[in-house]
């Protein structure tokens, strides 16, 4: 059954522009790995769609110029990485969106990712809602409900980095 299911997967996924391809995954709402808010609250409060996309490229950014995490993106799909990550938020903000990416496990497998890196992220989204002027309730609204999947990103005893070619 899940040979079928991942066979149906890889005839369907098409590789957008710009995006190199993956491995096979069945696509769900459930890999985004959290309940969306329900009402129109805190799509406002992230001003929309737009907004999204605004944080989730503003965050892409932040991360690619951080010292400390930014070799962990290295020569992986940042062009995929900023279409998936503005669906998840969108899925989760209730903007309307499903969420086509992987799990958060099989996306952050072997990367190595470890607490200090969690925190440098969180941080930069926290600095991606500043700039949106997100207010503090609703930003922290939004850390509340991804701070559970970081028992799917870290790695805390795993010690090396995957990239891409390996
Ligand atoms: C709650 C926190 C996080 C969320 C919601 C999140 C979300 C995502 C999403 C949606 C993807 C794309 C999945 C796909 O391609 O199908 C992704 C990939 C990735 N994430 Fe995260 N992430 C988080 C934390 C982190 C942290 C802490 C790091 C490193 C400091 C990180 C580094 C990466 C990298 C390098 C990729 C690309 C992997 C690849 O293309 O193989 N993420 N993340």
């Amino acid at each position: 059954m899940l040979i079928l299911a991942l066979a149906t997967a890889a005839a369907l996924q098409t590789v957008p522009p710009g995006e190199s391809p993956v491995d096979p995954y069945v696509e769900s709402n459930a890999n985004a790995h959290a309940e969306p808010f329900t009402g129109t609250a805190m799509l406002m409060a992230f001003h929309g769609r737009a907004g999204i996309d605004r944080i989730a490229d503003d965050l892409v950014d932040r991360n690619l110029r951080d010292k400390r995490i930014k070799e962990i993106f290295d020569k992986q799909d940042i062009v995929r990485l900023r279409r998936v990550l503005k669906l998840q938020f969108c899925y989760i903000l209730n903007g309307g969106c499903d969420y086509s990416g992987r799990t958060m496990k099989d996306a952050h497998r072997d990367l190595g990712i470890q607490t200090a890196d969690m925190g440098a992220l969180v941080e930069n989204l926290q600095a991606a809602m500043r700039a949106e002027k997100v207010p503090f309730f609703a930003q922290n609204r939004f850390l509340a409900k991804l701070a559970p999947m970081k028992r799917d990103i870290l790695q805390e005893h795993k010690g090396r980095r995957r990239t891409p070619t390996e």
